[in-house]
C-alpha cells in the first residue's frame, strides 16, 4: 500500500545541491518523497521512460565501490532520458595523481548538469560544490551522511505505515542497531527521522557508538539490543564497516553476532508488525540472520533497493528542474 500523504502545498525546490539531510526542513523532505512516490509509476510501465531529462547531463564519480547507489544514480537518469556517465576512481585518472578538484575541474568543462560523488572523505562533495557550477548530490561521504539512502528509507517506512498504525512518520519508533560510529547511512537517517517527528533509537555497543550520539543526533542511545528493540515499529540494522575501523572495535565478527546481530530471538523484542531494513550490502550472519534478511513479511531490504530508485529520479529531477507539486 502506498502513503499518499497530507495534501499540503509545498514550496518549490530551491537549493542547488543535496549534500546532505542535516538541515532540510519538513517541506523539503516531503517534497523529494512526495516526487519519489509520483515517478514510481514511470518503473512499472512497459516502457520505462520519460523524456524529462532530455538534453541533461549527469555524470556518476565513485571513489567507493558501491553496488545499489551507482545503479540506481544511473538508471534513474535514463529512465528520465538524461545522458549518463559513470566514472570509478580505480578506472580513472586519479590514479595517475589526478586531484579531486582537477578531476572535477575537468568534469566541469564539459558542462554537465549533476555530479553524483561518493568519496571515502567526509565533506568532499561539499568542498567540490564550492568549486563547480553544476549541482553535486552526495551519493555517501566516509562517515558523515548520504542523503538519498535516507531518503529511500524515509519512503519505504511510509509504505509499511498502515502495517505499523500510524498515518504519518510522527511518532514512529525507529531503532538504528550496530555500528553507527562508521555509518554515514545512521546519520543521514537519524537527521531526517528526526525532521520528520520519528523517534530515533541508536543501538550498539559502546566502541561503535559515535560520543556525540544524542546531542547531535537527537537520538536516545542504548547499549543492549533487547532494551534497545523494545516496542519499536522499526529495526533499521547496520553493516558492520570493517573497511574503516583503523583498530580493533570488536573482539570477533563471531562475537559481534552473538550479542548484536539480528535473530528471531531479538527481532521479537520489537513490536509484533515491525519491519525489519537494512541499507545493503548484508553481511549475512554478522549482522543479520539470514533468514531475518529474506523474511517474506518482515524484511523490506528489497522494497528498500526498488524506492531507491525512485528517490534517485526525484534527487536529479528536482536538481535539474525545481518547481513543485506532481511530475507524471
Ligand atoms: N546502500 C548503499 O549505499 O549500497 P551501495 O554501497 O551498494 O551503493
Amino acid at each position: 500500500m502506498t502513503y499518499t500523504g497530507a495534501a499540503v502545498e509545498l514550496p518549490p525546490w530551491r537549493r542547488k545541491h543535496l549534500l546532505g539531510m542535516e538541515g532540510l526542513n519538513r517541506e523539503e523532505i516531503r517534497l523529494l518523497l512526495d516526487t519519489a512516490a509520483s515517478l514510481r509509476e514511470v518503473n512499472r510501465r512497459d516502457i520505462k521512460k520519460v523524456p524529462t531529462l532530455r538534453g541533461k547531463t549527469v555524470i556518476n564519480l565513485f571513489f567507493e565501490n558501491s553496488t545499489r547507489t551507482r545503479t540506481s544514480f544511473e538508471l534513474a537518469g535514463k529512465r528520465m532520458s538524461a545522458d549518463v556517465i559513470n566514472i570509478s576512481a580505480s578506472a580513472s585518472s586519479v590514479t595517475k595523481g589526478e586531484t579531486l578538484l582537477d578531476t572535477v575541474a575537468n568534469l566541469q568543462a564539459m558542462n554537465p548538469d549533476v555530479v553524483v560523488i561518493r568519496h571515502p572523505e567526509s565533506g568532499a562533495q561539499a568542498f567540490v560544490a564550492r568549486h563547480i557550477d553544476a549541482s553535486v548530490v552526495n551519493a555517501g561521504d566516509g562517515r558523515h551522511e548520504h542523503p538519498t539512502q535516507a531518503l529511500l528509507d524515509l519512503l519505504t517506512i511510509e509504505d509499511h505505515l498502515p502495517q505499523l498504525g500510524y498515518g504519518s512518520l510522527e511518532g514512529i519508533t525507529v531503532a538504528i542497531c550496530g555500528d553507527v560510529l562508521h555509518s554515514r547511512v545512521a546519520r543521514s537517517n537519524a537527521f531526517a527521522l528526526r525532521t520528520m517527528g520519528a523517534h530515533v533509537r541508536l543501538v550498539g555497543p559502546p566502541t561503535l557508538m559515535p560520543a556525540y550520539a544524542e546531542e547531535a543526533l537527537g537520538a536516545r542511545v542504548y547499549h543492549s539490543m533487547a532494551a534497545g528493540l523494545a516496542g519499536a515499529d522499526v529495526v533499521m540494522v547496520l553493516r558492520l564497516q570493517r573497511e574503516r575501523m583503523s583498530s580493533a572495535y570488536l573482539p570477533s565478527v563471531r562475537e559481534y553476532f552473538t550479542f548484536w546481530g539480528l535473530d528471531q530471538a531479538r527481532l521479537a523484542c520489537a513490536a509484533p508488525h515491525a519491519i525489519v531494513m537494512h541499507p545493503g550490502p548484508i553481511n549475512r550472519g554478522v549482522e543479520i540472520a539470514s533468514d531475518i534478511a529474506d523474511h517474506p513479511q518482515r524484511s523490506v531490504i528489497l522494497n528498500q533497493v526498488s524506492n531507491g530508485l525512485a528517490v534517485r529520479m526525484a534527487v536529479l529531477y528536482r536538481l535539474c528542474l525545481g518547481g513543485q507539486g506532481k511530475v507524471t
